[in-house]
């Protein structure tokens, strides 16, 4: 096999869909701790600080800083390579948490096993839908005292619409966790606390009839066995095909903090996970052992590095190897443009890198010309496809300090729209200029960089408005029907397309079964 092909089924790019404090970011320095960190976990430690955001600016400078340099993390395991892209979680939630989603071939679902399915991992299990991405599940935290394993399954099964099928089983749970049973290697991996850097082996138990069990559980051991058999019965046999298809989720189960039930995560993860797949653009399907090179852009990042006062621009490589200094087509300005300096993350640092294959995230200097969305070829005319802005549910109305600076804050609200973080209204009804976020730290980061970059002043106010919805329809005279009589409710957003911002979701829902002819979508394409 040549050397692309190899890099390129070797592999794995993914991200973690959690709610936050279910333990995203302690299983992601296991992951790295496990797998031969190629960039340092010391970075993602940091983070945690990070989450207590502020909107002091300096802390949010930092905060910035930080995050960046998690936003790709790359590690090895069992001659594997993992792209783990990071999907901010707390007050730094966005938009490109979502879109974060559209470049990665699979994901990992953590859950707490205490507090079950959440409302953040119901958000990000929605995008995963969109694109079918194979989910993998960890069950998080079984050394405390959590809900029954089976009750847990049942509710991502009803929640989440997703078949699970165990891969691995609890022995008990908080005081009482003795480890996990492996339903397919038909094995006992006894529970040996150990914590930070630490990573220490319990005792594996070939066997579940093995007399060791009954010498170690003692009547736990029995109960085990009865538990085994009724989940055997009851639950779905874990099925690749339909992994592979987004239908069916692998749980394991463990303890992140305790290095417990990672290691198994992470093999099951190298040998199922899905390598580069192939890719919807506009015009055709793009094969990732396809010679030519192609990515698209999914994030922009300002300010990273407060020295260097730039935007990077994280692009996914879709197919064909990227070589330093390569020319680059930029699909939609039509212009070569030459690459020299790629980057990738690490831990403090940023490194030029010499070549990147398929799935793998390189960062390019960005000045302005390249958007989120944006396709790079070597020369063929193309668009990829599935990297939407999502409805908005949070919105604050720009109130300029200066009236006179209205042309800078237009200027400064354009530009950093355009890097995909917050999204612009304008209502039809008036000149009023309308934020819209999916976290709410957005707002303050929007506001210090109109003043850092722009020096425009701003402060917001609330504005009546919950949720929006891209309009459209196939019939030109409903549609001037529906904008005379939902005049007050509608806005054009940045790129001119008609939104309705509803005032409670029950306004829309009324809205939409009163106009039945009327599209109503959450996402729109970019
Ligand atoms: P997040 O990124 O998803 O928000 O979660 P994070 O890893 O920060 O974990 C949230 C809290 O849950 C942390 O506690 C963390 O230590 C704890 N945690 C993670 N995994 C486990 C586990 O397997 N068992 C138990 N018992 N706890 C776990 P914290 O008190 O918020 O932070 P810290 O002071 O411990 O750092």
């Amino acid at each position: 096999m040549s050397e692309f092909l190899t890099e390129l089924r070797r592999r794995r790019t993914f991200a973690i869909i959690s709610h936050p404090d279910a333990g995203k970011t302690t299983l992601t320095e296991k992951l790295l701790l496990f797998g031969g960190a190629i960039q340092l976990a010391g970075s993602v430690k940091g983070r945690k600080a990070a989450r207590h955001a502020t909107s002091d600016w300096m802390e949010m400078e930092k905060q910035r800083g930080i995050s960046v340099t998690t936003s790709v993390m790359q590690f090895e395991h069992k001659d594997t390579i993992f792209n783990l892209l990071d999907t901010p979680g707390h007050e730094d939630f966005s938009e490109d948490t979502y879109r974060t989603l559209t470049a990665v071939d699979s994901a990992l679902m953590v859950i707490d096993s205490a507090k079950g399915v959440e409302e953040r991992t119901i958000k990000l299990m929605e995008v995963c839908r969109l694109r079918d991405t194979p989910i993998l599940t960890f069950i998080n935290k079984l050394d405390r005292e959590g809900r029954e394993p089976i009750e847990l399954l049942d509710e991502i099964e009803r929640i989440l619409s997703i078949q699970c099928a165990p891969m691995t089983w609890p022995i008990g749970m908080g005081k009482r966790f003795k480890g996990v049973y492996q339903l397919y290697a038909d094995a006992i991996q006894l529970f040996n606390p150990s914590h930070g850097d630490r990573v220490v082996e319990g005792e594996v138990i070939q066997g579940l009839d093995n007399p060791r069990l009954d010498e170690i559980l003692g009547d736990q051991a029995d109960e085990l066995r009865m538990e085994i058999e009724l989940v055997r019965g009851a639950s779905h046999e874990f099925d690749k095909k339909t992994y592979l298809a987004g239908k069916q989720t692998p749980v394991f189960f463990g303890s992140a903090i305790n290095n417990f039930g990672v290691l198994e995560l992470l093999d099951a993860f190298a040998d199922n996970a899905p390598p580069p797949q192939s890719r919807q653009a506009r015009e055709r399907v793009v094969e990732p052992d396809e010679e030519k090179f192609t990515g698209f852009v999914f994030k922009i990042q300002a300010n990273m590095d407060p020295a260097h006062r730039d935007r990077i621009a994280f692009l996914r490589i879709c197919s064909g190897k990227y070589v330093k200094g390569m020319r680059m087509h930029h699909v939609r300005i039509g212009k070569a443009v030459q690459i020299a300096n790629a980057i990738t993350f690490q831990a403090d640092t940023r490194t030029n890198i010499e070549e990147a294959y398929p799935g793998d995230i390189i960062g390019l200097h960005n000045h302005g010309t390249i958007q989120v969305g944006d396709t790079f070829s070597q020369g063929e005319t193309l668009k990829y496809e599935g990297v939407p802005y999502f409805a908005p549910e949070l919105f604050r109305r720009v109130v300029l300090k200066d009236p006179l600076r209205a042309k800078a804050l237009q200027k400064g609200l354009q530009q950093l729209t355009e890097e995909g973080a917050t999204q612009l209204f304008r209502p039809l009804k008036n000149n009023d200029l309308i934020l819209g976020a999916v976290g709410v730290l957005q707002f303050d980061v929007t506001a210090f960089r109109l003043k850092s970059e722009y020096n425009v002043e701003c402060v917001y106010d609330n504005v009546p408005v919950t949720t929006a919805r891209w309009v459209g329809c196939d019939d030109p005279k409903k549609l001037e029907e529906f904008k005379r009589k939902a005049f007050d409710n509608l806005a054009e957003d940045g790129s001119g397309y008609l939104v309705y911002l509803a005032s409670s979701r029950v306004n829309l829902q009324l809205t939409q079964e009163r106009w039945p002819d009327i599209r109503f979508s959450a996402t729109r394409e970019l």
